[in-house]
């Protein structure tokens, strides 16, 4: 079918077929308007061309003779100006409202558009009555007013920045991996295993029972997936590089501002590795690989926040690349945290879990760059930690990267490839049956391998400066909240 379309709209075919309309090729291409969408509109290079531009009224600005309209199509920040003659000047052309253009893109004499669209054809497709519209025209709504209004929130400017930027940041991820030799494995989203045994499970049934005899879809306990982690080191029997990126799922009760129900993680898991040296590594050329490529393909959209949301989080973003991420162990971690003067609500004891308050102060410790905290104690790590096989003080083999503004940002550690640590740490939790399978792993060609896991919501978070991690993904899901 595509072929037969191409061939028809080919020059040497042309003639002969619209002969009976008498229409040369020439013509035929100068009456059609060429569909554009705004960024390559403003891109100047179809100036002189009949186009046809659609997408979504941003600004009206009716003066004497002509009205001028800003249209934007989610393609760009900028929207293209359109100049609409007295004709075409329509009450219905309103803030909010969705058009269809026909004109000539034509060279601007403003400094700030390169180029507008003089209007022959303006088409109102969608009204949009401005005064019930919950966005007003020219009027800057701040992040918890937009926060309210989930389905219509991707037509501010700084929501479609942020899903643009988050658009460019999944490529960027993904590029990253590509270039670095791994596989990308679709991980199942339901699962029958707790990776994190840390409870936070949410279980799927089918909402009726019709078509299950006993009630029980799945004949065993079915959850959401709390981490790819589990599958992913199924494929590092086969596969010496693999990740994989997709939704997460954590029945956490926390309305905090770096938590949500449904969050997309990004986990990689290397064989072959010897040292969390290898792992680090990984870590930092990604997160240095993303955060480079993302400001180098978004430059308005993350303007936009570093000038207008966050103001001065440029200079953290650049201070973090310019510098290479600082390791400290976790005991490293309680000395500096004892040694400070500041008044913590949790304690700071060796074999405390690191909170908030003081990854935070931790980060800030060190010159407000990412910090790598090895070595946790062994007993605040899940049954996969690989033992570091030290006393009295015993710790496990996993490393944190705390970043500015957000805390942890990545969780991973070296797997406990030892098949005799391995059975007797997961017998001791009476997981031994459970996880049969995961001890085949050990059993049948182990290798020394180790990965980690990143959350994509807070990775946003930390390059942009944005506080609440409901305000960087497109549908948030957190307690008692699951608008759409
Ligand atoms: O540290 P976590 O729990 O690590 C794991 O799940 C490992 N199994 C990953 C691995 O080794 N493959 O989670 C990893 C990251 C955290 O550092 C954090 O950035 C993010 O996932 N995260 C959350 N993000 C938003 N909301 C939540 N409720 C999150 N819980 C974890």
């Amino acid at each position: 079918m595509f072929q037969v379309v191409t061939k028809l709209l080919s020059r040497s075919s042309f003639a002969s077929l619209s002969r009976g309309i008498s229409l040369s090729f020439r013509q035929y291409c100068k009456k059609t308007p060429i569909k554009l969408q705004v960024s390559d509109a403003l891109s100047g290079a179809k100036v002189g061309e009949n186009v046809r531009v659609q997408g979504w009224v941003r600004s009206v600005r009716p003066q004497k003779t002509n009205v001028f309209l800003h249209v934007n199509d989610g393609s760009s920040l900028q929207s293209l100006q359109v100049v609409a003659g007295p004709k075409l000047n329509d009450p219905l052309l309103t803030f909010g409202c969705a058009v269809d253009v026909i004109g000539t893109l034509k060279k601007s004499l403003h400094q700030k558009q390169p180029v507008e669209l003089e209007a022959a054809q303006i088409t109102v497709v969608g009204e949009c009555n401005p005064v019930d519209f919950p966005f007003k025209i020219k009027e800057r709504h701040s992040v918890e007013y937009i926060r309210q209004i989930p389905h219509l929130r991707c037509r501010t400017n700084a929501f479609s920045s942020l899903l643009r930027i988050r658009s460019e940041a999944t490529t960027a991820i993904h590029s990253y991996f590509k270039n670095n030799g791994f596989v990308q494995i679709h991980t199942p989203v339901i699962t029958s295993n707790d990776c994190e045994g840390a409870g936070e499970l949410f279980q799927v049934e089918p909402s009726g029972t019709e078509n299950v005899d006993d009630g029980n879809f799945f004949s065993v306990p079915a959850f959401l997936t709390v981490s790819g982690q589990l599958h992913l080191e199924v494929m590092s029997g086969a596969f010496s590089r693999v990740y994989t990126f997709g939704p997460t799922f954590r029945a956490e009760n926390s309305q905090s501002r770096r938590h949500l129900a449904e969050f997309f993680m990004v986990e990689a898991e290397i064989s072959f590795i010897q040292s969390l040296e290898d792992l680090t590594k990984v870590m930092e050329d990604m997160f240095r690989s993303a955060t480079e490529h993302v400001l180098a393909h978004c430059v308005e959209d993350v303007d936009l926040f570093h000038k207008h949301v966050t103001p001065g989080h440029r200079d953290t973003v650049d201070a973090m690349l310019s510098k290479s991420f600082p390791v400290i162990t976790y005991s490293e971690a309680i000395d500096i945290l004892n040694r400070s003067t500041e008044k913590f609500t949790f304690p700071t004891d060796w074999g405390c879990d690191l909170m908030t308050e003081h990854e935070k102060y931790l980060v800030k410790h060190c010159d407000n760059i990412p910090v790598f905290v090895t070595d946790y104690p062994y007993d605040l790590k899940p049954f996969y930690a690989r033992d570091n096989q030290d006393h009295p003080k015993h710790t496990a083999a996993a490393v944190d990267l705390l970043v500015p503004g957000v805390g942890e940002l990545c969780g991973g550690s070296l797997r406990e490839e030892r098949l005799n640590l391995l059975r007797a740490r997961l017998e001791e939790a009476g997981l031994g049956d459970t996880y049969s399978w995961y001890l085949d792993l050990r059993r049948f060609g182990s290798v020394p391998h180790g990965g980690f896991g990143l959350g994509f919501e807070r990775y946003l978070q930390c390059i942009l400066g944005v506080d609440n991690i409901k305000d960087v993904i497109p549908f948030p899901r957190f307690s008692h909240s699951c608008l759409l």
